[in-house]
């Protein structure tokens, strides 16, 4: 699929998502994914940011808020103008730019770090796309990302459900592809009923690496691999968010940072 095309259907996703995320309804973004990345990113204070495939913006306000000074870019030109739409109501100094990730309209080594929460499986080209994030890196600067873990979140992908209907195990498969397309039709789960029923499911297209692929294209790209985390929440969390349950079962999501040499 062309980049373009992937920017149509999130141009169709955008007000859906912005309002269910804005209601509170990202429960894995919210009470799991960005503490998890959060607590694995190093101290940006001061630093120049880019937040690739940044969506509304809701984690690069979070990026700008520890100090430093954010770029955001996305294919989705309605994304970009709920972000801006924010910005101008509570200025905090970020930038957002139309633009897509494999062709990024920076200079070489304009940023100090870049990150992307959940936007990398979701690129045609990612990469081309990684490349980019490695060419506008200052030597030293980092890469920390979040992508849907390649080893669970497989094309196949069923819950196995004990008798009250609970997630207890995962039936993965289809495993072994480089880039497979796939285009997912799926909704935040603890939206209530009336507004899942309004907006309809997103309709995302997706791409399947393996683990291996991802690890060789960052090395092959030239960075060098640093840090990683699997998020996994606490029973006290789970208890308040019960959609968190699978994610306790097995690894749903994978961050990584990795980072320019010298
Ligand atoms: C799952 S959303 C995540 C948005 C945001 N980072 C967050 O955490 O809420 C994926 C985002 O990636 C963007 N995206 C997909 N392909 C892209 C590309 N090639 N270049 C830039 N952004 C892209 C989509 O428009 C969408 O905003």
């Amino acid at each position: 699929m062309k980049v373009e095309e992937v920017a149509d259907y999130w141009q169709k996703n955008a007000t859906a998502w912005t309002t269910m995320a804005r209601g509170g309804y990202d429960v894995c973004r919210n009470h799991l994914n960005t503490p998890a990345f959060l607590g694995m990113l190093p101290d940006v204070s001061g630093l120049t940011g880019l937040d690739v495939g940044c969506g509304e913006g809701f984690n690069t306000r979070l990026v700008a808020e520890r100090g430093a000074h954010m770029t955001g870019i996305d294919i989705c030109r309605n994304f970009i103008a709920f972000a801006e739409e924010t910005e101008a109501a509570h200025p905090q100094g970020i930038t957002y730019q139309l633009a897509p990730a494999g062709a990024l309209p920076f200079s070489d080594g304009h940023f100090d770090f870049a990150m992307a929460t959940m936007s990398m499986m979701d690129m045609p080209d990612i990469p081309r796309s990684v490349s980019e994030v490695f060419r506008v890196l200052k030597p030293g600067g980092f890469f920390q990302f979040s992508i849907c873990h390649p080893c669970f979140q497989t094309p196949m992908f069923n819950w196995v459900r004990d008798e009250n209907e609970e997630p207890i195990a995962l039936v993965c498969g289809d495993y072994f592809h480089d880039e497979l397309e796939k285009v997912l039709e799926w909704t935040f789960t603890s939206a209530p009923q009336e507004m899942k029923n309004e907006f309809g499911n997103f309709v995302i297209p997706t791409y399947f690496k393996t683990l291996s692929g991802w690890m060789n294209m960052l090395i092959d790209s030239g960075f060098v691999l640093e840090r990683f985390e699997e998020p996994c929440p606490d029973a006290e969390t789970v208890e308040k968010h019960p959609s968190l349950k699978g994610t306790a079962k097995v690894a749903l999501f994978l961050h990584i940072r990795c980072r320019k040499p010298l």
